[in-house]
């Protein structure tokens, strides 16, 4: 009898206590999934380069900006993987006739060089460069065939060289933007000591990370500093934070090990962002009308906020980009936009 009684209270507390635990996890999730860029600003007749193209925030970068108009490269280390992407975003509603798929593996100078001079051969200008690929955590060290630690050549080396060739075209664009997917992890990297990046000794995946973003955020100011002593020039470059998102970037973390991904997914997919929300602040980054003539600056979630300290130092951002020069086997500066070009 009392059953008869009670079930109807139960349900009742039951269901408005059921009403205010999912009300509150729709705004804790709606919370970190963080800023969604709104802003009603048009990519028509802007050519973008985005590389790391075929996957996670990356592919979700390009679909907004070809959505909006813009014509898009997707730079992507494997050919094969480029097209399913493409074929993918079409799918989604992209426009194939601005999607054009690039090969480029970031661990070989001699792919980014002729990615470049075909991007040089095919447009006279650039309007945004976003650098997105990444690996994180590669597991071991290892050396590329141009000599450089594997994470840092992928995260930074090879996007150095990339904006380096790409920087004329950029050059010819009305305003352009360059964007740095850097990460929040830059903040845990130890100073630079570019004598050792590539060396075997106290080589340590997670600084290798760390230490290749942080050095995104410094070349963003750095090439400020270059692009502002010349006057004629438009073009800016920032470095920003997408959040954690939901991504392969894991793939080489215990998390992708079998038993460990399956119990650890319902947690990711509730607590982490997705690549679209992930992809908001690199595309607010590139288009919002509220950063015009910005640069050297780090955002995170679609606003400007402070870079680690390490950052700040100009002297050693100088040292940074002039080894770096070296290292990609580009010339001076001033000299070398000419060089840089065949
Ligand atoms: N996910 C996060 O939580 C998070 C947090 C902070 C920052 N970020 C940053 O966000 C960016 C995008 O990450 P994501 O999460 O979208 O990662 P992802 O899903 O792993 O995508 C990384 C992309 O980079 C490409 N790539 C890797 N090595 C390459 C190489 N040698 N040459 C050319 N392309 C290469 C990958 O190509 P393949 O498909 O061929 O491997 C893939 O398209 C990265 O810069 C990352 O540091 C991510
Ligand atoms: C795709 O974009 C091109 C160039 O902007 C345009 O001419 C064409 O009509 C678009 N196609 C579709 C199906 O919208
Ligand atoms: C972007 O990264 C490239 C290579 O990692 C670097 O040359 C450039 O200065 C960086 N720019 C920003 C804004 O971080
Ligand atoms: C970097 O190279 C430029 C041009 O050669 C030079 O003027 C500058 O002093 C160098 N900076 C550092 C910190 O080595």
């Amino acid at each position: 009898m009392w059953m008869e009684e009670g079930l109807p209270d139960f349900f009742d507390i039951f269901s408005w206590k059921l009403v205010l635990i999912v009300l509150a996890a729709f705004i804790i999730r709606a919370w970190l999934k963080g800023t969604q860029f709104k802003e009603k600003v048009t990519a028509k007749a802007l050519v973008a380069v985005v590389t790391g193209a075929n996957a996670g925030i990356g592919k979700q970068i390009v679909r907004e900006l070809n959505l909006r108009g813009a014509k898009v490269y997707m730079l992507c280390r494997d050919k094969q993987r480029g097209l399913q992407g493409a074929a993918e975003l079409v799918h989604l509603g992209c426009n194939s006739s601005r999607l054009i798929v690039k090969e480029m593996d970031l661990t070989r100078f001699a792919s980014v060089r002729q990615c470049a001079k075909e991007i040089q051969q095919e447009e006279k200008k650039i309007d945004i460069l976003i650098n997105n690929a990444a690996v994180m955590l590669y597991p071991k060290f290892k050396l590329t065939e141009d000599g450089h630690e594997t994470t840092w050549q992928t995260n930074y080396l090879g996007h150095f060289l990339l904006t380096e060739l790409l920087l004329p075209l950029l050059k010819a664009a009305p305003s352009a933007r360059i964007v740095n997917v850097s990460a929040l992890a830059h903040f845990y990297s130890e100073p630079i000591d570019v004598s050792t990046v590539d060396r075997r000794e106290r080589w340590d995946a997670r600084q290798a990370y760390a230490r290749s973003k942080l050095a995104q955020v410094m070349h963003a100011r750095e090439l400020t500093r270059r692009l502002r002593r010349d006057e004629a020039s438009s073009v800016t470059i920032n470095a920003c934070h997408p959040g954690l998102c939901y991504t392969r970037i894991m793939r080489h973390t215990p998390l992708a090990i079998t038993p460990l991904k399956y119990l650890a997914a319902p947690f990711a997919w509730y607590l982490l962002k997705t690549p679209k929300d992930g992809s908001q602040t690199p595309i607010c980054v590139a288009i919002s009308n509220k950063l015009n003539g910005v640069s050297g600056k780090y955002y995170s979630d679609c606003q400007e906020k402070a870079c680690a300290e390490m950052a700040m130092d100009d002297d050693v951002c100088q040292t940074l980009y002039n080894s770096s020069l070296e290292a990609c086997g580009l010339g001076e500066w001033d000299t070398v936009s000419d060089a840089r070009e065949d």
